[in-house]
Protein backbone atom coordinates (compact mmCIF):
# COMPACT_ATOMS: atom_id res chain seq x y z
CA UNK A 1 0.00 0.00 0.00
CA UNK A 2 1.41 3.32 -0.85
CA UNK A 3 0.66 6.99 0.25
CA UNK A 4 0.13 9.89 -2.47
CA UNK A 5 1.70 12.89 -1.95
CA UNK A 6 0.83 15.34 -4.27
CA UNK A 7 2.50 18.25 -5.21
CA UNK A 8 5.05 16.23 -3.25
CA UNK A 9 8.32 18.34 -5.07
CA UNK A 10 7.47 21.09 -3.62
CA UNK A 11 9.47 22.59 -0.03
CA UNK A 12 6.74 21.20 2.06
CA UNK A 13 5.97 18.08 -0.21
CA UNK A 14 9.42 17.19 -0.44
CA UNK A 15 10.10 17.24 3.62
CA UNK A 16 6.78 15.26 3.80
CA UNK A 17 8.21 12.46 0.85
CA UNK A 18 11.58 12.59 3.13
CA UNK A 19 9.71 11.85 5.84
CA UNK A 20 7.64 9.28 4.36
CA UNK A 21 10.57 7.54 3.13
CA UNK A 22 12.24 7.73 6.70
CA UNK A 23 9.20 5.71 7.99
CA UNK A 24 9.71 3.20 5.42
CA UNK A 25 6.76 4.18 4.10
CA UNK A 26 5.56 3.49 -0.07
CA UNK A 27 5.27 6.54 -2.01
CA UNK A 28 3.85 7.94 -4.87
CA UNK A 29 4.31 11.42 -6.11
CA UNK A 30 2.25 13.57 -8.74
CA UNK A 31 3.77 17.11 -8.92
CA UNK A 32 3.53 19.01 -12.26
CA UNK A 33 6.74 20.84 -11.39
CA UNK A 34 5.48 24.16 -12.38
CA UNK A 35 6.78 25.39 -8.56
CA UNK A 36 8.46 21.85 -7.46
CA UNK A 37 11.77 20.60 -8.17
CA UNK A 38 12.48 16.99 -9.79
CA UNK A 39 15.99 17.43 -7.58
CA UNK A 40 13.94 17.71 -4.17
CA UNK A 41 12.31 14.16 -4.68
CA UNK A 42 14.69 12.09 -2.16
CA UNK A 43 12.96 8.98 -3.49
CA UNK A 44 9.08 7.32 -4.32
CA UNK A 45 7.77 6.70 -7.89
CA UNK A 46 7.18 9.88 -9.23
CA UNK A 47 4.48 10.88 -11.80
CA UNK A 48 4.73 14.46 -13.89
CA UNK A 49 0.89 15.43 -13.91
CA UNK A 50 -1.41 17.96 -12.75
CA UNK A 51 -4.29 17.48 -10.24
CA UNK A 52 -6.64 18.95 -13.03
CA UNK A 53 -5.81 15.99 -15.40
CA UNK A 54 -8.64 13.17 -14.50
CA UNK A 55 -6.64 10.92 -16.74
CA UNK A 56 -3.32 10.97 -15.10
CA UNK A 57 -5.48 11.07 -11.79
CA UNK A 58 -7.09 7.78 -12.71
CA UNK A 59 -3.29 6.56 -14.19
CA UNK A 60 -2.36 6.83 -10.83
CA UNK A 61 -5.32 5.40 -8.85
CA UNK A 62 -4.97 2.61 -10.98
CA UNK A 63 -1.13 1.99 -11.23
CA UNK A 64 -0.54 1.43 -7.43
CA UNK A 65 -2.38 0.10 -4.14
CA UNK A 66 -2.97 3.97 -2.67
CA UNK A 67 -3.99 3.71 0.92
CA UNK A 68 -4.09 7.76 1.55
CA UNK A 69 -3.40 10.65 -0.03
CA UNK A 70 -1.25 13.91 1.34
CA UNK A 71 -2.45 17.53 -0.62
CA UNK A 72 0.02 19.92 -0.78
CA UNK A 73 -0.58 20.79 -4.82
CA UNK A 74 -1.79 24.30 -4.76
CA UNK A 75 -0.97 28.04 -4.99
CA UNK A 76 0.19 29.83 -2.02
CA UNK A 77 0.93 33.21 -2.72
CA UNK A 78 -1.13 35.81 -0.49
CA UNK A 79 -0.51 38.82 -2.94
CA UNK A 80 -0.62 36.88 -6.59
CA UNK A 81 -4.07 35.71 -5.13
CA UNK A 82 -5.33 39.48 -4.48
CA UNK A 83 -4.76 40.03 -8.05
CA UNK A 84 -6.04 36.73 -9.84
CA UNK A 85 -8.50 35.07 -7.60
CA UNK A 86 -10.01 33.25 -10.20
CA UNK A 87 -6.36 31.31 -10.86
CA UNK A 88 -6.75 30.53 -7.20
CA UNK A 89 -9.94 29.71 -6.99
CA UNK A 90 -9.51 27.79 -9.83
CA UNK A 91 -6.41 25.70 -9.16
CA UNK A 92 -6.46 25.37 -5.26
CA UNK A 93 -10.47 24.47 -5.04
CA UNK A 94 -10.69 22.77 -8.44
CA UNK A 95 -8.21 20.45 -8.70
CA UNK A 96 -8.92 19.63 -5.22
CA UNK A 97 -12.27 18.20 -6.33
CA UNK A 98 -10.60 16.88 -9.25
CA UNK A 99 -8.60 14.57 -6.71
CA UNK A 100 -11.75 13.69 -4.42
CA UNK A 101 -13.49 12.79 -6.80
CA UNK A 102 -11.24 10.00 -8.27
CA UNK A 103 -10.01 9.11 -4.77
CA UNK A 104 -14.10 8.86 -4.27
CA UNK A 105 -14.14 5.86 -7.89
CA UNK A 106 -11.31 4.07 -6.68
CA UNK A 107 -12.57 4.26 -2.84
CA UNK A 108 -9.01 5.77 -1.28
CA UNK A 109 -10.78 7.25 2.61
CA UNK A 110 -8.14 8.90 3.58
CA UNK A 111 -7.03 12.12 3.09
CA UNK A 112 -4.59 14.80 5.39
CA UNK A 113 -4.94 18.10 3.62
CA UNK A 114 -2.82 21.27 3.45
CA UNK A 115 -4.57 24.56 4.90
CA UNK A 116 -3.13 27.69 6.48
CA UNK A 117 -3.35 30.32 8.92
CA UNK A 118 -4.63 32.52 6.45
CA UNK A 119 -7.98 30.63 7.09
CA UNK A 120 -8.73 32.84 10.18
CA UNK A 121 -7.59 36.49 8.71
CA UNK A 122 -6.98 39.09 11.09
CA UNK A 123 -7.23 36.84 14.47
CA UNK A 124 -9.44 38.54 16.98
CA UNK A 125 -7.12 37.66 20.09
CA UNK A 126 -3.66 35.16 20.02
CA UNK A 127 -2.81 32.50 20.46
CA UNK A 128 -5.25 31.31 17.93
CA UNK A 129 -7.33 28.09 18.39
CA UNK A 130 -9.24 25.90 15.61
CA UNK A 131 -12.27 27.09 16.87
CA UNK A 132 -11.51 30.86 16.63
CA UNK A 133 -13.62 32.35 13.66
CA UNK A 134 -12.68 32.60 10.19
CA UNK A 135 -13.04 35.18 7.77
CA UNK A 136 -9.98 35.22 5.49
CA UNK A 137 -8.57 38.25 3.78
CA UNK A 138 -7.26 36.97 0.36
CA UNK A 139 -8.10 34.36 -2.03
CA UNK A 140 -5.46 32.27 -1.31
CA UNK A 141 -6.72 31.68 2.21
CA UNK A 142 -10.37 31.58 0.99
CA UNK A 143 -9.58 28.83 -1.66
CA UNK A 144 -7.71 26.82 1.20
CA UNK A 145 -11.07 26.89 3.49
CA UNK A 146 -13.14 26.22 0.66
CA UNK A 147 -11.44 22.89 0.89
CA UNK A 148 -11.98 22.23 4.40
CA UNK A 149 -15.85 23.22 3.60
CA UNK A 150 -15.83 20.28 0.45
CA UNK A 151 -14.35 18.13 2.45
CA UNK A 152 -16.92 18.29 5.47
CA UNK A 153 -19.37 17.21 2.80
CA UNK A 154 -17.71 14.55 0.95
CA UNK A 155 -16.68 12.95 4.66
CA UNK A 156 -20.77 13.03 5.21
CA UNK A 157 -21.46 11.85 1.40
CA UNK A 158 -19.03 9.70 0.46
CA UNK A 159 -17.52 8.60 3.93
CA UNK A 160 -14.01 10.15 2.69
CA UNK A 161 -12.09 11.02 6.07
CA UNK A 162 -10.25 14.15 6.49
CA UNK A 163 -6.99 16.01 8.66
CA UNK A 164 -6.60 19.71 7.53
CA UNK A 165 -3.63 21.30 8.75
CA UNK A 166 -3.44 24.57 9.06
CA UNK A 167 -0.01 25.72 9.16
CA UNK A 168 1.59 29.04 10.50
CA UNK A 169 4.71 30.11 8.72
CA UNK A 170 6.99 27.11 7.41
CA UNK A 171 10.48 27.33 7.62
CA UNK A 172 13.67 25.82 7.73
CA UNK A 173 15.47 22.73 5.32
CA UNK A 174 15.95 18.95 6.16
CA UNK A 175 18.69 18.29 9.02
CA UNK A 176 20.49 16.55 6.41
CA UNK A 177 21.18 19.36 4.13
CA UNK A 178 19.79 17.72 0.86
CA UNK A 179 16.36 19.62 0.59
CA UNK A 180 15.45 22.86 1.45
CA UNK A 181 12.83 26.28 0.28
CA UNK A 182 13.55 27.62 -3.30
CA UNK A 183 10.69 29.52 -5.00
CA UNK A 184 11.45 31.74 -7.76
CA UNK A 185 10.64 34.20 -7.44
CA UNK A 186 10.95 34.26 -3.46
CA UNK A 187 8.82 35.90 -1.42
CA UNK A 188 9.61 34.99 2.02
CA UNK A 189 11.40 36.44 4.84
CA UNK A 190 13.57 34.00 5.89
CA UNK A 191 14.92 32.72 2.53
CA UNK A 192 15.03 36.60 1.35
CA UNK A 193 17.41 37.40 4.25
CA UNK A 194 19.29 34.08 4.07
CA UNK A 195 19.83 35.64 0.43
CA UNK A 196 21.18 39.00 1.61
CA UNK A 197 23.43 37.06 3.68
CA UNK A 198 24.79 35.27 0.57
CA UNK A 199 25.46 38.79 -0.89
CA UNK A 200 22.93 37.78 -3.40
CA UNK A 201 20.37 40.28 -2.53
CA UNK A 202 21.88 43.50 -0.93
CA UNK A 203 19.31 44.16 1.91
CA UNK A 204 16.04 42.96 3.13
CA UNK A 205 13.03 45.43 2.82
CA UNK A 206 10.54 45.46 6.54
CA UNK A 207 7.17 45.79 5.30
CA UNK A 208 5.89 48.06 7.57
CA UNK A 209 6.75 49.36 11.07
CA UNK A 210 3.52 51.29 11.92
CA UNK A 211 1.82 47.66 13.30
CA UNK A 212 0.40 47.55 16.99
CA UNK A 213 3.77 45.60 17.96
CA UNK A 214 6.41 45.41 20.39
CA UNK A 215 8.82 46.80 17.85
CA UNK A 216 6.28 47.85 14.39
CA UNK A 217 7.13 44.94 12.30
CA UNK A 218 4.14 41.96 12.07
CA UNK A 219 5.05 38.57 13.96
CA UNK A 220 4.78 35.29 13.40
CA UNK A 221 4.88 32.05 14.63
CA UNK A 222 7.84 29.87 12.68
CA UNK A 223 7.52 25.92 12.47
CA UNK A 224 10.19 23.74 10.91
CA UNK A 225 9.58 22.19 7.61
CA UNK A 226 10.31 18.55 9.05
CA UNK A 227 7.60 18.71 12.07
CA UNK A 228 5.19 19.65 9.49
CA UNK A 229 5.72 16.61 7.85
CA UNK A 230 6.09 14.77 11.06
CA UNK A 231 2.61 16.14 12.13
CA UNK A 232 1.01 14.87 8.80
CA UNK A 233 2.25 11.11 9.40
CA UNK A 234 0.73 11.51 13.01
CA UNK A 235 -2.15 13.25 11.38
CA UNK A 236 -2.86 10.42 8.88
CA UNK A 237 -2.05 7.34 11.27
CA UNK A 238 -4.52 8.58 13.69
CA UNK A 239 -7.13 9.13 10.59
CA UNK A 240 -6.67 5.05 10.04
CA UNK A 241 -7.36 4.45 13.53
CA UNK A 242 -10.26 6.41 14.63
CA UNK A 243 -11.66 7.09 11.43
CA UNK A 244 -12.66 10.52 12.59
CA UNK A 245 -12.08 13.69 10.28
CA UNK A 246 -10.28 17.23 12.21
CA UNK A 247 -8.72 20.21 11.75
CA UNK A 248 -5.48 21.66 13.61
CA UNK A 249 -3.11 24.27 13.76
CA UNK A 250 -0.09 23.83 13.58
CA UNK A 251 2.90 26.39 14.72
CA UNK A 252 4.86 26.52 17.99
CA UNK A 253 3.24 29.06 19.89
CA UNK A 254 5.76 31.60 20.01
CA UNK A 255 6.01 34.91 17.76
CA UNK A 256 8.51 36.32 16.43
CA UNK A 257 8.84 39.85 15.03
CA UNK A 258 9.99 40.30 11.42
CA UNK A 259 13.03 42.57 13.23
CA UNK A 260 13.30 39.79 15.65
CA UNK A 261 14.16 37.43 12.87
CA UNK A 262 16.47 39.49 11.34
CA UNK A 263 18.24 39.91 14.84
CA UNK A 264 18.71 36.07 14.57
CA UNK A 265 19.78 35.45 11.57
CA UNK A 266 22.20 37.93 12.08
CA UNK A 267 23.91 35.87 14.43
CA UNK A 268 23.03 32.59 13.19
CA UNK A 269 25.18 33.60 9.93
CA UNK A 270 27.74 35.80 11.43
CA UNK A 271 26.52 38.76 8.75
CA UNK A 272 25.84 42.30 9.32
CA UNK A 273 22.09 42.10 7.27
CA UNK A 274 21.36 45.74 5.87
CA UNK A 275 17.24 46.22 6.23
CA UNK A 276 15.33 49.40 4.72
CA UNK A 277 12.04 50.66 6.14
CA UNK A 278 9.12 49.76 3.50
CA UNK A 279 5.44 50.26 3.17
CA UNK A 280 3.15 47.23 4.61
CA UNK A 281 2.24 44.67 2.54
CA UNK A 282 -1.19 43.97 1.51
CA UNK A 283 -3.35 41.71 3.35
CA UNK A 284 -0.57 41.17 6.17
CA UNK A 285 -2.28 40.79 9.28
CA UNK A 286 -0.11 42.15 12.37
CA UNK A 287 0.01 39.46 14.31
CA UNK A 288 -0.36 35.34 13.76
CA UNK A 289 0.40 33.22 16.54
CA UNK A 290 -0.66 29.58 17.23
CA UNK A 291 -2.37 27.55 19.97
CA UNK A 292 -1.26 23.72 18.61
CA UNK A 293 -2.42 22.28 21.68
CA UNK A 294 -4.99 20.38 19.57
CA UNK A 295 -2.24 18.75 17.51
CA UNK A 296 0.18 18.36 20.34
CA UNK A 297 -2.30 16.63 22.75
CA UNK A 298 -4.37 14.19 20.07
CA UNK A 299 -2.03 13.74 17.71
CA UNK A 300 1.33 13.43 19.98
CA UNK A 301 2.95 16.24 17.75
CA UNK A 302 6.46 17.03 19.68
CA UNK A 303 7.94 19.81 17.66
CA UNK A 304 11.93 18.42 17.59
CA UNK A 305 13.08 22.05 15.64
CA UNK A 306 11.06 24.55 17.92
CA UNK A 307 13.76 27.19 18.24
CA UNK A 308 13.96 30.22 16.16
CA UNK A 309 18.03 29.86 15.69
CA UNK A 310 17.56 26.24 14.79
CA UNK A 311 15.10 26.95 12.02
CA UNK A 312 17.15 29.09 10.59
CA UNK A 313 20.54 27.24 11.03
CA UNK A 314 18.90 24.74 9.03
CA UNK A 315 17.63 26.67 6.42
CA UNK A 316 21.47 28.59 6.37
CA UNK A 317 22.98 25.22 5.59
CA UNK A 318 20.77 24.47 2.65
CA UNK A 319 21.11 28.23 0.94
CA UNK A 320 24.99 28.60 2.01
CA UNK A 321 25.56 24.99 0.00
CA UNK A 322 22.78 25.92 -2.91
CA UNK A 323 23.18 29.26 -3.20
CA UNK A 324 21.15 29.23 -6.82
CA UNK A 325 18.78 26.81 -5.21
CA UNK A 326 18.34 23.59 -7.14
CA UNK A 327 19.36 25.24 -10.19
CA UNK A 328 23.33 23.62 -11.00
N1 LIG B 1 8.30 40.35 5.17
C1 LIG B 1 9.08 41.47 5.07
N2 LIG B 1 9.92 41.57 4.00
C2 LIG B 1 10.01 40.61 3.04
C3 LIG B 1 9.20 39.46 3.15
C4 LIG B 1 8.36 39.36 4.24
O1 LIG B 1 9.02 42.37 5.91
O2 LIG B 1 10.78 40.78 2.08
C5 LIG B 1 7.40 40.22 6.33
C6 LIG B 1 5.95 40.09 5.93
O3 LIG B 1 5.37 41.35 5.79
C7 LIG B 1 5.40 39.28 7.09
C8 LIG B 1 6.57 38.41 7.55
O4 LIG B 1 7.72 39.02 7.00
O5 LIG B 1 5.06 40.13 8.12
C9 LIG B 1 6.48 37.00 7.05
O6 LIG B 1 6.25 37.03 5.65
P1 LIG B 1 6.27 35.74 4.72
O7 LIG B 1 6.02 36.19 3.32
O8 LIG B 1 7.51 34.96 4.98
O9 LIG B 1 5.07 34.87 5.28
P2 LIG B 1 3.52 35.27 5.44
O10 LIG B 1 3.28 35.40 6.91
O11 LIG B 1 3.13 36.41 4.60
O12 LIG B 1 2.83 34.02 4.78
C10 LIG B 1 2.77 32.77 5.37
C11 LIG B 1 2.69 31.70 4.29
C12 LIG B 1 1.42 31.86 3.51
C13 LIG B 1 0.25 31.87 4.45
C14 LIG B 1 0.42 32.92 5.51
C15 LIG B 1 -0.66 32.89 6.52
O13 LIG B 1 3.79 31.81 3.43
O14 LIG B 1 1.29 30.79 2.60
O15 LIG B 1 1.65 32.71 6.19
O16 LIG B 1 -0.93 34.20 6.90
F1 LIG B 1 -0.88 32.14 3.77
Amino acid sequence: MSILVCGGAGYIGSHMVAHLLENNKDVVVLDNLQKGHKEALLGGKFYLGDLNDSEILDKVFSENSIEAVIDFAAYSLVGESMIDPLKYFQNNVGSTINLLKTMNKHKVKNIVFSSTAATYGEPEAVPINENDRTFPTNPYGESKLTVEKILKWCDLAYGIKYTALRYFNAAGAHISGKIGEDHNPESHLIPIILQVALGKREKIMIFGNDYPTKDGTCIRDYVHVSDLASAHLLALERLKKTGKSKIYNLGNGTGFSVKEVVDVAKKVTGVDIKVEKAPRRQGDPAILIASSLKAMEELNWNPKYNSLETIIDTAWRWHKNHKNGYSK
